[in-house]
């Protein structure tokens, strides 16, 4: 696959831990629904990485898998635009781990922020196990099999998405330097004609005595836009291009979801662990008992004290879903006694009511027919294997194991 398709390819993945809550809709599922228009996108059921964590309690994963599935749909993931996949239906995920598990040392794999802190703050769980350790590597493969350009994570999953490249870039320089690569190269250069031989030289010069990152752009769309090169002299070409060997796996780029924290129930950041989180298809009725038996600010005990909005975990809710004017009006009637905090909660929970009406409505089909769940999940497995296997094709031939 040319570098250009690669930058259109999106691939993100959750855990099946438990039902998603409001904080999964804001922090990450809009931004995959937003996205699925422009790229070319897989989300993917990561049923495995559940496992380094829960497996003691695999039934909870279980029970997730499809929950969540809906959970997506539920949020406006569209099967026509986004193709949705698990990860365990697609081994090949499991063989590229085990590939880059050879070339990843160790200290890389430690050094990860949150690894060690984990482990030793995981009270109920016993983490140091070899499977927790590769959770990264397996993430890498989970994005390097599919070739992705962008991976939508929040900004806990950058350091993952960095190793991934490191990860990716040492593999290319193990494997993709075939003997006489330079050769090759320069024989995939004369083939392209003099004319576009002499500016493919002219932008490789400049990336790479100027660094200009123009040159090296549109050095790749000259190439991308060759109709007689095979797939070895293009991978070549790329590869290049940067110096390097034969690009076998490109480095994906993390798509940061902009970091505003959405707040639970207690003012926290949303989270199953805090017990303040509202379900992304909570009931109605749950919705309203949940909003109206909030905390508000303690020093307003009475009906006539004053409060403070700005101590309040309510208004922080009126800070993601109210408009200026409503805030205005809570602060204006809060800070001055003149509304109560059932008037406050109540466009609240209307607010979120309404957020979850058209989420409720889409959901509702698959839970009538789960088996339009399984078949949507059927098609996305299949295209995620048909380039999964591809790739993994190319890594045995890199790595030498494609004797038979
Ligand atoms: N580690 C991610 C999380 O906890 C889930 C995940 C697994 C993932 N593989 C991935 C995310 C690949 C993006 C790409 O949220
Ligand atoms: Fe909080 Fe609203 Fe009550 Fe003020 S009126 S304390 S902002 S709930």
């Amino acid at each position: 696959m040319s570098q250009i398709e690669a930058q259109k390819r999106v691939l993100s993945g959750m855990r099946p831990t438990g039902r998603l809550h409001l904080g999964h809709y804001h922090g990450v599922l809009k931004n995959w629904v937003r996205l699925q228009h422009e790229y070319d996108c897989h989300f993917f059921v990561a049923d495995w990485h559940a496992l380094t964590t829960h497996y003691e309690d695999p039934e909870v994963i279980e029970e997730s898998v499809w929950q969540m599935v809906i959970d997506w749909l539920a949020a406006g993931v569209n099967p026509g635009s986004a193709s949705l996949f698990i990860q365990s239906r697609v081994p090949e995920h499991a063989e590229l781990h085990l590939m880059l598990s050879m070339i990843t040392p160790l200290s890389w794999v430690e050094r990860v922020p949150s690894y060690k802190d984990m482990v030793s703050r995981s009270k109920d769980r016993d983490l140091a196990t070899y499977g927790f350790l590769g959770y990264p590597v397996l993430q890498s493969a989970d994005i390097l099999i599919y070739q992705a350009g962008n991976v939508p994570v929040g900004a806990d999953q950058v350091p993952h998405v960095e190793l991934t490249r490191e990860i990716a870039r040492r593999f290319n320089h193990i494997f993709g330097r075939d003997t006489g690569f330079e050769e090759m190269a320069e024989k995939a250069i004369k083939k392209l004609g003099r004319k576009n031989a002499k500016m493919y030289r002219e932008l490789q010069r400049d990336y790479m005595e100027r660094g200009n990152q123009e040159s090296l752009e549109k050095a790749q769309v000259l190439i991308y836009d060759q109709q007689n090169v095979s797939l070895g002299d293009r991978d070549r070409l790329y590869g290049y291009l940067e110096g390097g060997g034969k690009v076998i796996l490109p480095e994906p780029q993390a798509l940061l979801t902009t970091a505003s924290v959405m707040p639970g129930l207690d003012g926290q950041k949303m989270s199953k662990s805090y017990n303040n989180t509202i379900l992304l298809r909570e009931a109605p009725d749950s919705v309203g008992k949940k909003i109206k038996t909030m905390t508000t600010d303690p020093a307003r005990v009475r009906r006539t004290d004053p409060g403070n909005p700005d101590v309040c975990p309510v208004f922080q809710l009126h800070e993601v879903y109210s408009d200026d004017e409503t805030k205005a009006w809570v602060r204006e009637g809060c800070t001055s006694a003149g509304i109560g905090c059932i008037d406050c909660k109540k466009p609240l929970i209307d607010k979120v009511l309404v957020e979850q009406q058209p989420m409720r409505e889409r959901a509702r089909q698959y839970e009538e027919n789960p088996d339009l769940v399984k078949t949507i999940v059927a098609e996305g497995c299949e295209k995620a294997r048909s380039i999964a296997k591809a790739t993994m094709e190319e890594v045995r031939s890199a790595m030498g194991l494609d004797y038979r």
